[in-house]
């Protein structure tokens, strides 16, 4: 498990980092490639969205181009100052101070829920994604952004100590994990040799069908992976 897969040490690190995390973020995660996922998402004006790990609210403001309203949570207090500060503590943004593996919303709440540059910080993306189908309604879309795994060795160990990256393999395997059986798996990338981003679309199921279902090994769906680089 890598350095910052550890909730408090997440915390910390954005503690420092959300002062200068705008200026950052578009080398690895820009507009276009949000933009890009926001397509692949696909909201209608009336949907009610959840964002995890919504941060200081990059993502969120994309959704607000394409919904109404959106329902924002995340563990980072200093992150949402932020947020707050963008879109008013009461508008278009309901906030939430909370933990992906444990959210504090009632079975079916939401037609969509998206997560962007979060998953990776997450112990256990399981458990988390197992949440997303819970608060999804059957057949709603939930999009999840991560940093795809490193070609070269070197990058390797050190993704493989700082955090979860992953591959279209391993998001296929935690994603039908949760209970998921019908997603798409996308890979982004700001230029050549910048880190790529990979993006997961699913259709959450019955959660309740699915845990009833859980120890079946078989599963007749197929996800598929698509690459858009230089976006
Ligand atoms: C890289 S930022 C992504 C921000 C935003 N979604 C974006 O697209 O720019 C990652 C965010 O995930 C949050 N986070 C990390 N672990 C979390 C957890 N277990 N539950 C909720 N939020 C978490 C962090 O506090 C941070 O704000």
């Amino acid at each position: 498990m890598g350095l910052l897969e550890d909730k408090a040490r997440a915390r910390l690190f954005y503690k420092y980092l959300s002062t200068v995390y705008d200026t950052i973020n578009p080398f690895v995660w820009n507009d276009r490639m949000r933009n890009q996922a926001l397509e692949w998402f696909d909201a209608d004006r009336d949907d009610r969205v959840l964002d995890v790990g919504s941060g200081t609210g990059f993502a969120t403001e994309g959704l607000l181009n394409h919904v109404d309203e959106v329902y924002a949570l995340d563990q980072s207090v200093d992150q949402m100052e932020h947020a707050f500060a963008k879109f008013g503590k009461r508008g278009k943004v309901t906030f939430h101070r909370g933990d992906a593996e444990r959210l504090p919303f009632k079975d079916d709440t939401f037609d969509k829920v998206w997560s962007s540059g979060s998953i990776e910080y997450w112990p256990d993306p399981v458990a988390a994604l197992r949440e997303f189908n819970r608060v999804t309604k059957p057949g709603g879309t939930v999009l999840v952004v991560g940093p795809d795994y490193p070609k070269n060795r070197v990058f390797q160990r050190l993704a493989d100590a700082i955090m979860l990256f992953y591959d279209a393999e391993e998001a296929e395997r935690m994603f039908r994990e949760a209970g998921f059986e019908e997603m798409d798996h996308y890979v982004q990338q700001r230029a050549p040799g910048t880190p790529r981003a990979i993006t997961t679309v699913a259709r959450a199921t019955d959660a309740d069908a699915a845990d009833a279902a859980d120890g079946r090994s078989e599963s007749s769906a197929s996800g598929r992976l698509s690459r858009i680089p230089f976006l």
